[in-house]
């Protein structure tokens, strides 16, 4: 009899249009993916996939709705790298990292890239080197907010560089990029799929990318990666996956797993998300065991970062 209803709730579910949560604001980087991914699994899923943006607090507000949603696989978020940094970064998170989730499978690889105020004088990353050195705390550097992708990489960026530069903090990439852009403020190390657009306009300079890889797009192939410029090991990539409250049943999450699997594998989304930069998983991450794994060993590593430049939030 337990064959049969885990075949009933398969073949019934969903039966109605899914919602994918993205915890950041409209029209940024996880939203611009979240909304390419409910394209690709409409087809998958046999229904309307619809996105809710429910920005605030470094993700958390979004990550903590779902956490507390109905199990029913009706509700699902969509998060980046802040899934596994706020438990180290936030005093009183309002879930648990990652026992209150079920994994789904990770999306995306999305490196960052440093990017600098086209009137800075340094054009490379020696010569910005060469620049910080002499001016210290005189160099600013921009964020989209505590816990936001560039905050993230510019804690690493600092503790690689053994310097300390004055962080700006913007409410969400679309300020910080409008002030980088201005000049009023120096450096930014934001998601390729931001900064790519920016990059193409001639409206920012750069200084390497945050992978240990070179990224294969037009406007970054020619850009070394930090490690080649002389940041010994660095590597910080963005990632995004796919999550659904705990407790949701096994049919359902295997229904949804599969089909992430099926949406990763579409050839236009795969382009789309290649031309932003972004590398869509086809790895043993796609099992919610590795995805699990993975979100694991990414706590521990931010968790010493964040603990050594000691910025928390209540
Ligand atoms: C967003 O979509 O707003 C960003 O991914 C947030 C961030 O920069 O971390």
């Amino acid at each position: 009899a337990l064959a049969a209803t885990a075949t009933l709730a398969w073949a019934d579910f969903p039966d109605k249009p899914v919602t994918l949560v993205v915890p950041f604001a409209a029209g940024g980087p996880t939203d611009k993916i979240a909304r390419d991914l409910a394209e690709a699994l409409r087809k998958p899923l046999g229904q309307t996939v619809v996105v809710e943006n429910a920005g605030g607090a470094g993700g958390t507000i979004g990550a903590a709705k779902v956490a507390r949603s109905a199990p029913d696989g009706y509700t699902l978020l969509v998060h980046h790298i802040g899934m596994a940094t706020a438990p180290a970064l936030y005093r009183k998170l309002p879930y648990k990292v990652p026992e209150d989730f079920e994994m789904l499978g990770l999306i995306n690889e999305a490196p960052s890239v440093l990017i600098g105020n086209n009137s800075l004088p340094p054009n490379n990353f020696s010569e910005l080197r060469q620049w910080i050195t002499a001016n210290g705390s005189k160099v600013n550097l921009a964020n989209a907010g505590l816990g936001s992708a560039s905050h993230l990489c510019g804690l690493m960026l600092q503790s690689a560089l053994k310097s300390s530069l004055t962080t700006i903090p913007y409410k969400g990439t679309a300020p910080a990029m409008t002030d980088l852009i201005g000049g009023q403020v120096n450096l930014m190390c934001e998601q390729a799929t931001n900064a790519v657009p920016q990059i193409e306009g001639g409206k920012v300079k750069v200084f390497g990318v945050t992978s240990s890889r070179r990224l294969t797009i037009a406007a970054l192939k020619d850009s070394p990666t930090l490690a080649e410029a002389g940041l010994k090991d660095f590597d910080v990539q963005v990632w995004h996956g796919l999550y659904a409250p705990k407790g949701t049943s096994a049919p359902v999450l295997a229904r949804l797993n599969a089909a992430l699997r099926a949406a990763l594998k579409d050839p236009d989304l795969i382009k789309r998300q290649g031309a932003l930069g972004l590398t869509v998983i086809s790895d043993e991450r796609l099992d919610p065991a590795g995805h699990r794994r993975f979100v694991e060993t990414e706590k521990q590593r931010w968790a010493k970062v964040i603990k050594e430049a000691g910025e928390y939030a209540d």
